[in-house]
């Protein structure tokens, strides 16, 4: 069995690793973005929905509202719209909500819940195409889902399941694509967690659940469907009275999804990786998410002082998209000390002890008024530096020769101590590393278009940025933040 540490070890870019792997992308066979079931049509869901009760930089500062908002559909599709919704055609791409490597969009979402406002109670497939739900399985399965992940997930209104269709951004990035279901799913999940809080929806992101029992409820990899892994379950809303007995099994669904692509290719790297890190029964999660709760990791931003209100979240989310080149002026301080303090925010979930976080922030900071060009480590407390200079050009070459790492006006590169993690969370542990640097990019992307400055997703050499920063930390993604080179166009809401 492939664990964690060989996957990754394996999956490292270097100069000579990326020329020596360099092959040409297969056009003729390349996937699809949309999961597509034959024969069934999608419930539209609802385009008009209740405004943001609170502005991006307080959510983004202080995290969730009051929590108490009922969930209904117009909640359900508004939440989907911010995290995986289609924003703009670009072209004749369909550009969703959050940042995805390769406009790739491996990261589907489903749902489970009981009755709610507008929609019965049923398991559902998020449709971002047509903006609707496939109704997948009709009646309350929440039972059922409580029974893979958590007991609590039985009595809330509802639940978001996110999962990874591995073929999608294996295409281009081959094996390293596993580690592109987290990222991805991270950034998804940035904007989704915001948009709760901005809703005053309670959600959070759980991270330890029994793969093979949610695999079954939402018909992953059965016959006839491309091979899908789940990755999280964003519990949503306040619990109401003591939800349903558990009724009937799961059954097969039985439904045919279109081909991905016309000779779609599986990864055994990566579905070892993936199988290395499953849970198999709820005792082994509850014990799994024992251990997560005990890690100290080390100390997120608790207290961040919001900066001035701005746009709401929903229009911060429709203002972003990655910037593709950078202007070299400063950008004021509050776009890297506000912006990094509201990213680098504990995360609402299983993973690490509460307060706490899986990663380490390392910057080379180019252009930022007030701060010395140089390296540095962030820490709650203050920005640490390391060593004075103009790296722009060793941050290029370590975002993998891309200008875009050196152009702007700060570069992050989310790390992570993995031995320790490893010994305390297997596998497992692994992705969630992975998951929560995929957040911490997404919020940070949020906060910087907050304040009309500009971000972008790298990836990056592995040991050169262990070698640049001198830390034997793993590097698990990069943002790079600054003033765009153009005017971009907002994207829109569907209707
Ligand atoms: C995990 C991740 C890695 C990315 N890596 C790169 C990169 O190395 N270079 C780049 O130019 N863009 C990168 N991007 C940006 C994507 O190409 C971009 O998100 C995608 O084209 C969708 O466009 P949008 O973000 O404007 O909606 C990355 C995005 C993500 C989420």
């Amino acid at each position: 069995m492939v664990g964690a540490a060989e996957y990754h070890q394996t999956t490292k870019h270097s100069w000579w690793s990326v020329r020596r792997r360099a092959q040409p992308l297969d056009w003729a066979n390349r996937p699809g973005p949309f999961k597509r079931y034959r024969g069934l049509t999608p419930i539209p869901l609802p385009t008009a929905w209740p405004a943001d009760l609170h502005p991006a930089a307080t959510v983004l500062s202080q995290g969730r509202g009051p929590g108490d908002v009922r969930v209904d559909a117009a909640v359900l599709a508004k939440l989907l719209f911010c995290a995986a919704g289609v924003t703009r055609q670009l072209h004749g791409i369909a550009m969703r909500a959050a940042p995805s490597a390769g406009a790739l969009y491996p990261i589907e979402v489903y749902l489970a819940c009981g009755p709610l406002e507008g929609l019965e109670s049923g398991v559902y497939h998020f449709d971002p195409e047509h903006f609707g739900l496939h109704r997948l399985r009709s009646g309350d399965f929440r039972a059922h889902l409580a029974e893979a992940v958590h007991p609590d997930l039985a009595s809330l209104p509802a639940s978001l399941v996110l999962t990874g269709i591995p073929w999608r951004t294996a295409w281009k990035y081959r094996e390293r694509g596993f580690r592109h279901l987290f990222w991805d799913g991270g950034t998804l999940l940035a904007n989704l967690m915001a948009a709760a809080d901005a809703s005053g929806v309670t959600a959070r992101a759980v991270t330890a659940f029994v793969d093979g029992l949610l695999a079954a409820l939402l018909g992953l990899g059965e016959a006839g469907t491309p091979e899908e892994f789940p990755l999280a379950v964003v519990p949503l809303g306040t619990p109401e009275g003591a939800g349903p007995p558990r009724r009937g099994v799961v059954t097969p669904l039985g439904l045919e999804v279109e081909p991905l692509s016309p000779r779609p290719i599986s990864y055994p790297l990566i579905t070892a990786a993936q199988r290395a890190g499953e849970l198999h029964n709820l005792d082994q999660v509850r014990r799994w998410r024992e251990r997560a709760r005990a890690l100290r990791g080390l100390p997120a931003s608790v207290h961040v002082a919001p900066t001035a209100p701005g746009p709401g979240l929903e229009e911060v989310v429709l203002r972003r998209g990655s910037t593709r080149r950078f202007r070299p002026d400063p950008v004021p301080a509050p776009a890297l000390l506000w912006a990094m303090a509201a990213a680098t925010r504990p995360v609402a979930g299983d993973f690490v002890a509460p307060g706490h976080t899986l990663l380490q922030h390392d910057l080379i900071v180019h252009a930022v008024e007030g701060v010395d060009p140089g390296s540095y480590r962030w820490t709650p407390a203050a920005l640490q530096p390391l060593a004075r200079g103009d790296f722009r050009p060793q941050a290029r070459v370590l975002c993998l020769d891309q200008p875009l790492g050196g152009d702007g006006a700060y570069t992050v590169f989310h790390r992570c101590r993995l031995e320790p993690l490893l010994e305390a969370l297997g596998s497992r542990g692994y992705r969630a590393a992975q998951l929560e640097a995929g957040v911490v990019s997404g919020r940070l992307q949020l906060a910087v278009f907050a304040l009309g400055v500009g971000a972008t997703c790298l990836t990056f050499y592995d040991d050169a940025v262990a070698g640049f920063f001198r830390s034997p930390a793993e590097t698990m993604l990069v943002t790079a933040c600054g003033f765009p080179a153009y005017r971009a166009r907002p994207g829109r809401r569907p209707g």
